[in-house]
């Protein structure tokens, strides 16, 4: 034996290779890389684009679908007596609520507006829950008249009921929004009457003893986004703890329950670590957490469960599709010397001393992502590339400097031209955009043959200015 033994070095070149290259050796990296996003529900992200333009919203049936099967399937198999409402503000297209319907959810309105969507859309008024924390009296007469159940949210709100109950005739069914501290995130106290003062003692016995109200429901909305499951098991203790009490002054034993929604989707507020499905509990727990109080509960004495989900049902099944449509490259910035540091608002300071990085700008604005304010949106190019990502900023464009998407998000180098998807986006954006300095893009619905519809089409000049009125004195238009 000859050879002499030689420790490994480390190559002169490893530390000097450019950063894209080193992912070639990193399969960590690689992997990232790899988490394109090219074709949703088997339609290729491309072809949706060239046909119904950039930006574009997207959703699956086939995703809407799961998640209302495996939402019924835990609650049913666990307390069979659950009834689902569609919260209809979280996404009120017409093709998205006709989904629910067919699944046999009712409707959760808050508004006369909602309310005429829900009938225009073939809902009986014995399927719609009415909230809100102000019902307009002609609202309420139309819902009282019509069957729909409404959930009370103040002492001006009674009055206004009993007024239309009165005038109606008859004895119509109701609910009372309540709401309490359940010491598992923050207390949402802007809506119903306060159970710890015992104002909704109070309102519930005023119902029960009024000759034209039966109270059919308590109903409590703890918050959205509610990461703890063991906030609803609180919930469903105060709620019977009062639906107790009530039997006890009255007689009578209030018949449903409804916990309203709040449960999360697989997204993360921004700061959250992720990936969301470690950092999100699956719906069983949820399911498990508040039916197992109301099982506790002998037989003859278990209410009706109600649930009004918005957010957890789809949220995934939306996806906004856009273009990069300018690149700027990370600015030089002289910094400013502490001196002039001093003399500079924090933001701006912020602002100079950040490391300066690439900047895409999207053809997509937050005026159609207002959840962006909240929620880290994920972003998926659609073209495979084998570059280590780089921390980037993603922009809107909108002209204003709040338009950010992402302030900081790693992505390949990208060009003009490239496809991005950002996901998930299906609850409250659209209900939530606005028009503003762009018209507002198609939205198209995949089916589960891959067949696509368009579910709402393009915002057109007129549809703008359909509602706006020209005084005839500053019109020019007839001599244009
Ligand atoms: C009364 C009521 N019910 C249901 C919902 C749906 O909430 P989420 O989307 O968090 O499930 C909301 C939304 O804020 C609500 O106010």
């Amino acid at each position: 034996m000859t050879e002499t033994y030689e420790s490994p070095r480390i190559s002169a070149e490893l530390g000097n290779l450019p950063s894209a290259l080193s992912a070639e050796r990193n399969p960590l990296a690689r992997g990232y890389v790899s988490q394109v996003l090219d074709q949703i529900d088997g339609v290729a992200i491309e072809d949706l684009a060239a046909e119904h333009g950039s930006p574009l919203f997207v959703f699956s049936e086939r995703t809407i679908r799961e998640k209302a099967d495996r939402m019924r399937t835990a609650f049913r198999s666990r307390y069979p007596d659950t009834q689902f409402f569609w919260s209809f503000k979280t996404n009120y297209l017409d093709a998205i609520c006709s989904i629910f319907k067919s699944e046999g959810w009712g409707a959760e309105i808050v508004s006369g507006f909602e309310y005429a969507k829900a009938r225009h859309l073939g809902y009986r008024g014995d399927e719609i829950i009415f909230n809100g924390p102000y019902k307009s009296p002609a609202s309420i007469r139309r819902a009282l008249s019509e069957g729909a159940v409404i959930q009370i949210d103040n002492w001006d709100d009674l009055e206004r009921v009993e007024e239309a109950a009165a005038d109606l005739g008859g004895t119509f069914d109701v609910g009372i929004r309540v709401w309490f501290a359940t010491g598992h995130g923050p207390i949402w106290s802007k809506f119903g009457f306060s159970l710890a003062s015992g104002e909704a003692q109070r309102a519930a016995v005023r119902i029960v003893e009024s000759p034209r109200l039966r109270l059919h429901t308590l109903h409590s909305h703890i918050g959205t986004y509610m990461l703890d499951p063991e906030a609803y098991r609180v919930a469903v203790r105060s709620m019977l703890g009062l639906r107790a009490e009530i039997a006890e002054d009255t007689g009578h034993l209030v018949p449903c329950l409804n916990l309203g929604g709040g449960f999360p989707s697989y997204s993360l507020l921004h700061g959250m670590r992720g990936p969301a499905e470690a950092a999100v509990a699956p719906i069983e727990r949820y399911a498990e957490a508040i039916t197992s109080e109301l099982m506790a509960l002998p037989e003859k004495e278990r209410p009706q469960l109600r649930l009004e989900s918005g957010r957890h049902l789809v949220d995934e099944a939306g996806y906004l599709v856009g273009t990069v449509v300018a690149v700027k490259n990370a600015p030089i910035v002289p910094l400013p010397d502490a001196t002039g540091l001093s003399a500079l608002s924090i933001k701006e300071s912020s602002l100079l001393t950040r490391a300066p990085k690439t900047s895409y700008v999207m053809d997509i604005g937050i005026n159609l992502l207002y959840t962006a304010a909240w929620f880290e949106i994920s972003v998926r190019p659609a073209r495979e590339t084998r570059q280590m990502p780089e921390s980037a900023r993603l922009v809107g464009d909108l002209c204003m400097e709040i338009d950010v998407i992402r302030e900081d998000v790693a992505l390949p180098r990208l060009r003009v031209g490239d496809r991005l998807t950002l996901w998930p986006v299906g609850a409250y954006n659209l209900g939530q955009s606005m028009q503003f300095i762009h018209i507002r893009p198609e939205a198209v619905l995949i089916d589960r043959n891959s067949q696509v519809h368009i579910i709402r089409r393009r915002e057109r000049l007129e549809d703008v200015e359909s509602a706006e009125v020209l005084p005839d004195y500053l019109s020019e238009r007839g001599d244009v």
